[in-house]
Parts: C-alpha cells; structure tokens; sequence
C-alpha cells in the first residue's frame, strides 16, 4: 500500500502546531504553560503557612498543580484563574471529581482583570513582563497580611520575607517591612 509522502510531514505539523499552542499562546497574556513543579509547589504552599481560613487565588492556574494540592493538604478555599480555554476545561474536569468541589472556584479570563482583596494568599508563576504588570495591582487591591508566593520570578521592586534557592519560591508579606500604610512607594521601586 503506497502512503502519501505528505502524511508524516503533516501529523508532525499537526503535532508541533497543537502543543506549540497549548504551551506558548498564553504567552501573549503573560505566560506560557508548565506545570509548578511538585517540590516548588509544596514549598509554596507550606511557606505561605495556609490554614483552612484562608482563600488561595492562583493566578495562571494550568491544569492545577497548585490549587488541588492546596485544597486536599491545606483544606483552604481556592481560586483559579486561567485564560486558556484547553487548560480550563482541564480545571473543571479536576473540580468535579474532587472530594470537596465546594472549595474550589474557578475564573475563565484574564487574570490582570481581577481585583485580589478577597486574597488572603496569591500565588504566581508567571513570566517576567507579568510580574512588572501584576506588581501595582497587588499594591492597590491586597488586604495588609496577605501573602504571595511566586515560583520562578521575583516580584520587582519588593523584597521578599524568603527565598528558598532549592526551589526557587519567594514568599513576600503585603505590606512588606518599611511600607507600614501598605502604599506603594512613588519612586517607582
Ligand atoms: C507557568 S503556568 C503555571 C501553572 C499553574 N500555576 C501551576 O501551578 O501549575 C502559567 C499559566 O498562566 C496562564 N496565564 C498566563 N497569562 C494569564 C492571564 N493573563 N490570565 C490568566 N491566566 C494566564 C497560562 O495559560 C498558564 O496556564
């Protein structure tokens, strides 16, 4: 049986097209696609000493590496946005086979259209020109005592309360040590 010389070249293209998509579209809003990976997404979790009080948004939150184990460790209240249609299904999927969907909440959209003052943690693991857009509106919407916690990428500007080098997490506290009003500073830093 002759096969067509164009088949292979084009499943490859379909195949490189299709996860070239799932990864890297959501780039254009502000980071592509990878999972936390399992010990960086402990240690943020653990760092951001959650209790069952607290509400956890994840903003970017994939296929939720984060906010299941969040939920199923830490019994908080969850919060996960995310832009890309593919991965939000994904999360909807998870949610309904969960033990306790209850808790867990899940926004379609563009995370930089939200305001975080329900927050009492934030985690992040975004790309870098994410950061620098993300950093004034946590300044204008976090509640004082929140936490954020952020794999991979510093928030620019703060000083984090921790950094764990094996993982790369920083734990930072709203509002940070010096920023006793909680104001952002006007020096641009
Ligand atoms: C590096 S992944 C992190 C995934 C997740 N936090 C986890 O724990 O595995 C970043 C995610 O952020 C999403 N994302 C990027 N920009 C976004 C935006 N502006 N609004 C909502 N989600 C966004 C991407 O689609 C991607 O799923």
């Amino acid at each position: 049986m002759a096969v067509d010389p164009y088949l292979l070249p084009l499943v490859l293209f379909a195949v490189v097209a299709v996860v070239g998509y799932f990864v890297f579209a959501s780039f254009l809003f502000g980071a592509g696609y990878q999972p936390t990976p399992r010990g960086a997404a402990l240690e943020m979790l653990r760092l951001a000493e959650l209790t069952p009080r607290d509400t956890l948004y994840d903003l970017g939150a994939g296929t939720g590496a984060l906010i299941f184990r969040a939920v199923r460790i830490y019994r908080v209240r969850a919060v996960g946005v995310e832009v890309e249609p593919i991965r939000f299904l994904v999360l909807r999927i998870r949610r309904a086979l969960a033990p306790d969907p209850s808790r867990i909440v899940l926004h379609w959209g563009n995370l930089f259209a939200l305001d975080f003052a329900e927050a009492s943690v934030v985690a992040t693991f975004l790309w870098p020109g994410a950061m620098d857009r993300l950093r004034p509106r946590l300044e204008a919407s976090l509640r004082p005592g929140a936490r954020v916690v952020s794999h991979c990428h510093a928030i620019p500007g703060w000083t984090p309360e921790v950094h764990d080098a094996r993982t790369d997490v920083y734990l930072y506290r709203w509002p940070e040590a010096g920023r006793a009003d909680g104001a952002a500073t006007t020096d641009g830093s």
